[in-house]
């Protein structure tokens, strides 16, 4: 396989059953990301934007399909090697953010340090680092989560992403609760940490005209790519 791909997905399925209704989330889907790459994916409610990052993250497995991560099949990991391989190279961002609510903000962005060791001081430090990225004043750093706002809960949620300075950021609607020009600050960062630090971003969004800023939009109707 060509190194320079990143991610490389083979006719990916997903189907979910809940009280006896299924649903195709994915359908047969084909792609793949070049490394240092950033691409949006658009589409309505409902079309598959989570459930693909999700599966693209190992979060989720396909029903069908292949998704091949950095040559690693993805698809066939135990939840043990996920787990590892989702810690090391993956930052999420959640739509829901998944904030830990009574922790602060520099508590929040430092704990996917917490688990290989890094020490107290240098996990503050890094999430001191990380916030400073995505915007949030200093006098929010030490507030919990539950008490900060909407669209400052969300750059937390960017900035826990960037803590392990993965090689993959996931980032499901990272800008949905922001105003223009925090969303401007959030894409910018992005496009910026796949250009000049080659790492891989797929950021599912509502808004065109920060999609158009990626390299590639994938156009998602109903469990396809257009
Ligand atoms: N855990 C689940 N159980 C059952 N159905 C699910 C589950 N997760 C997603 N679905 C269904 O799969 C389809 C795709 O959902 P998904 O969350 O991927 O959409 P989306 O494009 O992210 O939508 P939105 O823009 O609203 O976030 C939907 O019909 C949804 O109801
Ligand atoms: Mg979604």
């Amino acid at each position: 396989m060509n190194d320079r791909v990143a991610i490389r997905v083979e006719r990916l399925s997903k189907e979910f059953t809940f009280g006896g209704q299924r649903v195709q989330a994915l359908r047969e889907v084909s792609f793949s990301v070049e490394t240092g790459t950033m691409v949006s994916v658009v589409g309505p409610s409902g079309s598959g934007k989570t459930t693909l990052v999700n599966v693209l993250g190992g979060l989720d497995s396909p029903t069908a399909g292949e998704v091949w991560v950095e040559g690693r099949p993805i698809h066939v990991l135990r939840e043990a090697d996920l787990t590892e391989f989702r810690r090391r190279r993956v930052g999420f961002v959640f739509q829901a953010y998944n904030l830990i609510p009574g922790f602060s903000a520099l508590e929040n962005v430092g704990l996917p340090l917490e688990f290989d060791g890094t020490p107290r001081r240098r996990r503050e430090e890094r999430a001191r680092e990380c916030l400073e990225l995505v915007g949030l004043p200093p006098s929010r750093h030490r507030h919990t989560a539950a008490r900060l706002s909407g669209g400052e809960q969300q750059r937390v949620a960017v900035a826990r992403a960037l803590a392990n300075d993965p090689a993959f950021i996931l980032a499901d609607e990272p800008t949905g609760n922001l105003d223009s020009a925090n969303s401007d600050i959030i894409v910018n960062l992005l496009a910026s940490l796949a250009r000049e630090q080659g790492k891989t971003v797929v950021m599912v969004t509502h808004d065109r005209s920060l999609a158009a800023r990626a390299e590639r939009v994938f156009e998602m109707v109903d469990g396809r790519i257009l």
